[in-house]
């Protein structure tokens, strides 16, 4: 079976729980975590221990727990519940509806950080809640970055995370064309006919706009690469979050828009994790 990130089960999306740790108690831990734990393994959760621990340390009161454990229960993202995950080692705020950041994400925002000069301008296409524009905004303090969701929830959260964000279909109300030094995108690319094989919970919670990319996953990343290689300065870097094979189809469609030296990366265990390519700029 072809893997996408995207299938990544949501306790991979968690984070540390140290962030958790790091709350006042204020439900009395022990006798309660315990139960939590047990409640959340018969639901079926991978990493129950680290979400009990969550989840007992941010709610505010015995009753806010408990419709909390019953919303994860159901299946509903846990930083949903809480309002807030771990992204690149910050807390970032989540709200409900919004596409919850995945831990193989972190990669691309790292890669993309590292290639943002001091002062410089990056675009994060398809933001949702910011999280890699947050990273980007960490790291280089000095650098302009902006978000671009076409979701209004997506943008109001990644505005909650102090990403300037426009609501808009990818780059249309950009007028920085050519000045760009990094465009990102962590685009819906999960082909159609593979929602099937999400997690039940990431089909019945997620919005299917985060997720579907068309007949074969790709039909926002070619549009991506599109608007990068007008966004962007000649030596600029467009790093896109792909998976399964899609480096077979994507690197002569980079190669068409007048992309050099794309470079794809992998996990630890293989699974195609992003891309990364240089805007040449030629005309030629
Ligand atoms: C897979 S999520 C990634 C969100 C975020 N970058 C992250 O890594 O958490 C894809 C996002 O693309 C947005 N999106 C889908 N189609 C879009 C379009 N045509 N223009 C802008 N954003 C779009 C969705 O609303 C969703 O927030």
């Amino acid at each position: 079976m072809v893997r996408y990130g995207l299938t990544a089960h949501y306790a991979q999306s968690i984070g540390p729980v140290d962030q958790a740790r790091r709350h006042t108690r204020r439900v009395s831990a022990h006798p309660v975590l315990a139960s939590v734990v047990e409640r959340l393994v018969a639901a079926g959760c991978v990493a129950a221990s680290e979400e009990a621990a969550e989840l007992v340390a941010a709610a505010p009161d015995e009753p806010t727990l408990g419709e909390w454990i019953r919303r994860r229960e159901r299946g509903e993202p846990l930083a949903w519940i809480t309002a807030t995950m771990v992204f690149c080692g910050r807390p970032l705020h989540l709200a409900p509806g919004v596409y919850v950041p995945r831990t193989q994400s972190e990669e691309l925002a790292r890669r993309a950080a590292a290639l943002l000069p001091d002062r410089g301008r990056a675009v994060d296409l398809c933001t949702g809640a910011g999280a890699v524009a947050a990273h980007l905004m960490a790291q280089i303090p000095t650098a302009a970055v902006v978000g671009v969701d076409i979701d209004v929830r997506a943008a109001a959260c990644a505005r909650r995370n102090r990403v300037p964000t426009a609501v808009a279909d990818l780059a249309e109300p950009l007028r920085a064309r050519g000045g760009i030094d990094v465009v990102t995108a962590v685009p819906p690319y999960v082909p159609t006919g593979e929602l099937r094989l999400l997690p039940a919970d990431v089909r019945r919670y997620e919005p299917r706009l985060a997720l579907d990319g068309g007949g074969d996953g790709l039909d926002l990343v070619r549009r991506v690469i599109e608007a990068a290689a007008l966004l962007l300065r000649p030596g600029g870097w467009l790093l896109m979050e792909i998976g399964g094979d899609q480096d077979r189809a994507v690197t002569p469609a980079l190669a068409a828009s007048r992309f050099d030296l794309v470079t794809p990366w992998r996990d630890d265990d293989g699974d195609l994790r992003g891309i990364a390519s240089r805007a040449t700029g030629s005309r030629a």
